[in-house]
């Protein structure tokens, strides 16, 4: 491949929950990036803006956002590159802010006519008398990713899910009916849907461990669902990057009940505007498995910052 070599300000780590993932991202990244010949400085987020101008000092020609969770994905690093004109790749400020807010990105979902888990938003005290939905629910974070602070509460479980010795994301969490059957993912390259991954965790759900373990998790690609299924959840993929006005790419989780036979239903978890970039991830993965390689997703993605 031939490229004309670029100053790229890669940014990772930050100061979120997701900082380990993101600097595993950032390193895969800087690498591929530098294979290609661009003059790459990989550059760890801190709170500190002063020295953040100072590394965007000369302007870069883009800045490689390989950011995950606060800040680098809810549109605040963006609002932040916005404000000093710097280019930068992956999402806007708005998309970035909405996709991260689950329970704004779901009604959102939903006026377009997509389906997601019915649920409600909790605060501690709901959690006083029992359980505030019927079992089997869910229990996450509102704005976090990577399922941190995702629990599962089961039928027989006993451990109040959220107490504050436990719950350590704000005051409110999201609840929703726990979706059976399998996980499925889809990448999003600008205006092209790529495949259906479906995800088999060996143990328990798909997790943090499950997510960033190698061999916790068994991916087939492309998954062998209904086809009704695979289209449907290839159009909700980019009808989803579309509505929330997303740039470059994003990946879109959802849970497929076929427990009472196929079809089934399809639900729309979330989008992610960051989704990950290390070895195991599913973005990289989908794009390798339709010929595009690692380096050849990261070139792909900085084009598509220039070229807005
Ligand atoms: N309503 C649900 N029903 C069943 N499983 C769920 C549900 N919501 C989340 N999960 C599980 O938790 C994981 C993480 O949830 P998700 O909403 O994608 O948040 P995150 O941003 O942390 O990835 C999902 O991939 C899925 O395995
Ligand atoms: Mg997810």
């Amino acid at each position: 491949m031939t490229v004309t070599p670029l100053d790229i300000l890669l940014l990772k780590g930050g100061p979120s929950a997701e900082r380990e993932v993101s600097l595993v991202t950032g390193a895969a990244c800087t690498q591929a990036l530098r294979s290609l010949g661009h003059r790459v400085t990989a550059y760890e987020l801190t709170r500190d803006l002063g020295a953040l101008c100072k590394a965007l000092t000369p302007k870069p020609d883009v800045v490689f956002n390989s950011l995950h969770g606060h800040y680098g994905e809810d549109g605040c690093i963006q609002g932040i590159l916005d404000l000093l004109e710097v280019r930068y790749t992956h999402s806007g400020v708005l998309a970035s802010a909405m996709a991260m807010d689950k329970p704004l990105a779901k009604r959102l979902f939903t006026s377009a006519g997509m389906l997601v888990p019915e649920g409600q938003i909790a605060g501690l005290e709901d959690f006083r008398d029992g359980d505030p939905m019927p079992r089997p629910y869910v229990v996450k974070p509102l704005a976090e990713g990577s399922s941190v602070g995702v629990t599962i509460v089961r039928e027989h479980d006993n451990p109040p899910p959220m107490t504050t010795e436990t719950w350590n994301y704000g005051e409110e969490a999201l609840l929703e009916r726990y979706i059976g059957g399998r996980e499925l993912t889809v990448s999003v390259l600008g205006n092209r849907p790529l495949t259906v991954t479906e995800l088999r965790p060996k143990v328990g759900f798909y997790d943090y461990e499950a997510k960033y373990t190698e061999g916790k998790t068994e991916h087939l690609i492309p998954a062998a669902v209904h086809p009704q299924i695979f289209q449907k959840a290839l159009n909700w993929a980019l009808k989803a990057h579309r509505l929330l006005g997303c740039n470059g790419v994003t990946r879109a989780d959802y849970r497929y009940d076929d427990a009472d036979g196929e079809p089934g239903d399809l639900y729309l978890l979330e989008i992610n505007t960051q989704p990950g970039m290390t070895p195991l991830s599913l973005v990289p993965e989908q794009a390798r498995h339709l010929g595009m390689s690692f380096p050849a997703l990261c070139q792909w993605i900085v084009e598509e910052a220039l070229s807005r």
